[in-house]
């Protein structure tokens, strides 16, 4: 299964998402791979020690078997170059480019489901660019990562319209929940509240470090759900 997070601004948190939600979903014995898309504002590179990055499997024939970086057993993540030349490479992409590297994506999940991964977490790049709303029709399953806050709920809107034609499972996972927005309602489905750590954010596998934490158990019940959903 193919799942794509996808948010109107950066900072949301799909990063924080796609790692902690691998994290529960390989705990829960699943074999889990998250590709970081987002080659604009590439962070999880400073994770990991490795010279292999997204951007090189897309733009050349590769096996995705060597770009795979192990967290755990069941965990695999393939980060984005923080080189400036990749950044900018990214930035002036045309759309006849990215659409090659969206063909170049479909290999790679094609390759990574031969090697039984049970779930490919798509950490997409943010707003609505060629690449962002063209990775939505590869994948299985959509998640809106959003703020509770003004200007990420009218991006929601935004996603929501642009994204009306393409029949997918969409739902929202609010990220980043306070006392004050804990209560809020949408007119979208909500998969997920995801409380903010707000003290703790420097922590890419969140749900490892701390296992009791609230933001955990909110993490732990959305891999319960989309288990569910299968
Ligand atoms: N629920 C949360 N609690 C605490 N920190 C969070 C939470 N969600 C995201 N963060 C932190 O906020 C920052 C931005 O999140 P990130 O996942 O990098 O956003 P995006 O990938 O959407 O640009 C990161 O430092 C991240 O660790
Ligand atoms: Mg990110």
């Amino acid at each position: 299964m193919i799942i794509g997070l996808h948010s109107f601004k950066g900072g949301s948190g799909k990063t924080f998402v796609a790692t902690n939600l691998g994290y529960k979903l390989s705990e829960k014995g699943r074999k889990v791979c998250v590709i970081e898309l987002d080659m604009k504002a590439p962070s999880l590179h400073s994770f990991f020690e490795t010279e292999k990055f997204v951007n090189e499997l897309l733009t050349k024939k590769a096996s995705a078997r060597d770009y795979l970086n192990e967290v755990k057993e069941n965990l695999s993540v393939i980060v984005a170059s923080p080189s400036l030349q990749e950044i900018k490479r990214d930035l002036m992409r045309s759309d006849v480019e990215s659409l090659k590297i969206l063909k170049r994506l479909q290999e790679v999940l094609a390759e990574l489901k031969s090697m039984n991964f049970d779930f490919i977490i798509l950490d997409n790049p943010p707003g609505l660019s060629y690449m962002s709303v063209n990775s939505m029709l590869v994948s299985d399953i959509i998640f809106f990562v959003s703020r509770a806050e003004k200007d990420d709920l009218a991006g929601l809107n935004i996603l929501y319209e642009v994204s009306k034609n393409v029949e997918k499972q969409k739902y929202v996972i609010l990220n980043r929940i306070t006392e004050r927005t804990k209560n809020i309602r949408l007119s979208y489905p909500v998969a997920a509240k995801i409380p903010c750590s707000c003290e703790i954010t420097d922590e890419p596998f969140f749900v490892e470090t701390f296992k009791e934490h609230e933001v955990s158990r909110a993490f732990d019940e959305l891999a319960e759900k989309i288990l569910g959903l299968r």
